[in-house]
């Protein structure tokens, strides 16, 4: 049999999807559109094809023979991209764009998550600034309001006074700083306790848990500054013990796996779920995620000693309970490089340099990189993620920023103290 894989999309998630898929022997894996860092992966091979051209990209699976897709970003997916390959007769590995609506909108995941008695904070959602600034007025401090829409992880305010949350509902509702996704908005009680990523591979009934992960979402150290789309990573998150797993299987991943089918819902694909746990262990939902997620990707795929297609393809025949992940002992650590100015607009353009020293037991994936001629320039807010193994977390990320530290551009920041939390426990 042929064994072609299409990963859609160009982040260093979708650099990692295609690496971990390479490592089979005798497969091509193709990548639309990728970056400078799958152009230059072995057994990997670019399309220049963008991920929102849905047409584009069913016309060329069916011409290359393309045997399995693996959608990365979430835009794809809410646009119905599973929708028009299943149409077409191809293998794409996500939800349909109605089941996406769990990632695409926090309006419908919320709700969602009450009709189905999930953990989630309590909210309120509002179309009118008025209601929702009377709102305000009334919840305790700090509060959380976000954009129903997809946002890449920015639409999200924390406010610690009053004032702050009514100016992020205004700036959503009435200035519209996030177009389309900011028509709706949630406000949210603010969680306390600690988060983590718990993301699994569904087949509409069975629930395969992949290895727990953390990301570090805020933009500077000690989880300080703007949200971003996740400035670091590592997996596993010792926060998710065996019973807190049971629990986040028991209390969120398996009732929201039977909402989705009672709801007529299609779902084979990943879904991430971000929990913050509190100090007894009890799991709240604080968003759902259609896809894998990035950074999380670039810690949890080096650990994966099983194959990826092989358990989504078992995921889209609806055979995950007899499927397997086996998973290398050691904990992975990534840190994200990013260009200056990230989370808001970035200048691009800048020669990276010092990417050929290779370090044992460390990865380079690559985010907003592109090929300039022969040089590897910066294309993106968040440029590289680069990503350690090692007996314990402490040497994984030894390993990680003796890497990065070899990196550089003009402008590239990176966070210090990525694993802090786990880093803490470990001594
Ligand atoms: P979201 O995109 O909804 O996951 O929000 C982005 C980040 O904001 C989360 O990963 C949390 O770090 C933080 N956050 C979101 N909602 C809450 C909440 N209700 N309480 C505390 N922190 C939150
Ligand atoms: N790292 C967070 C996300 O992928 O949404």
């Amino acid at each position: 049999m042929s064994d072609k894989i299409l990963i859609v999309g160009a982040g260093g998630r979708e650099h990692a999807l295609a690496w971990h898929c390479a490592q089979m022997p005798g497969r091509t894996v193709y990548v639309a559109p990728g970056n400078a860092g799958t152009a230059r992966e072995p057994g990997v091979e670019n399309v220049a094809i963008d991920s929102s051209d849905l047409d584009g990209l069913v016309a060329f699976a069916e011409r290359t023979g393309i045997d399995l897709t693996i959608v990365g970003p979430e835009q794809p997916l809410v646009a119905g991209i599973v929708d028009r390959f299943t149409a077409a007769g191809l293998a794409c590995f996500g939800p349909s764009a109605a089941a996406a609506a769990l990632e695409g909108s926090k309006v419908f995941s919320k709700e969602f998550m009450v009709r189905h008695r999930i953990p989630t904070a309590q909210h309120a959602s509002f179309e009118a600034l008025e209601p929702a600034l009377a709102y305000l007025e009334t919840v305790a401090l700090p509060v959380v309001v976000k954009a129903s829409g997809l946002a890449a992880g920015k639409g999200v305010v924390i406010a610690t006074r009053r004032e702050q949350a009514c100016q992020a509902a205004a700036a959503m509702l009435r200035d519209a700083a996030f177009g389309e996704a900011g028509r709706h908005i949630v406000v949210e009680e603010f969680l306390q306790g600690e988060e983590a990523s718990f993301i699994a591979l569904v087949d509409g009934t069975d629930i395969l848990p992949l290895a727990s992960s953390q990301d570090h979402k805020a933009r500077d150290e000690g989880d300080r500054g703007p949200n971003t789309g996740g400035m670091g990573a590592y997996s596993p998150a010792p926060v998710v013990t065996p019973a807190v797993h049971a629990r986040i299987m028991r209390e969120v991943m398996l009732p929201t796996a039977r909402g989705l089918a009672a709801e007529g819902l299609r779902y084979r694909g990943f879904l991430y779920a971000g929990v913050m746990i509190d100090p007894a262990g009890a799991p709240r939902v604080l968003e759902f995620n259609c896809r894998f997620g990035d950074p999380e990707a670039q810690v949890v795929l080096p650990r994966l000693a099983s194959d990826l297609p092989a358990l989504c393809r078992a995921a889209l025949a609806g055979e995950l309970a007899a499927a397997e992940a086996r998973w290398r002992p050691e904990p992975a650590l990534g840190v994200v490089m990013a260009a200056a100015g990230y989370p808001a607009q970035t200048r691009r353009g800048d020669a990276i340099e010092g990417l050929a020293a290779d370090l044992p037991e460390t990865l380079v994936f690559h985010a907003g990189t592109r090929l300039a001629g022969d040089r590897i320039v910066t294309a993106g807010g968040r440029v590289l993620c680069v990503t350690g193994l090692g007996p314990t977390l402490r040497e994984a990320r030894d390993r990680a920023y003796a890497r990065v530290d070899r990196i550089g551009w003009e402008g590239a920041f990176c966070r210090r103290d990525i694993g802090h939390r786990a880093l803490a426990r470990e001594d």
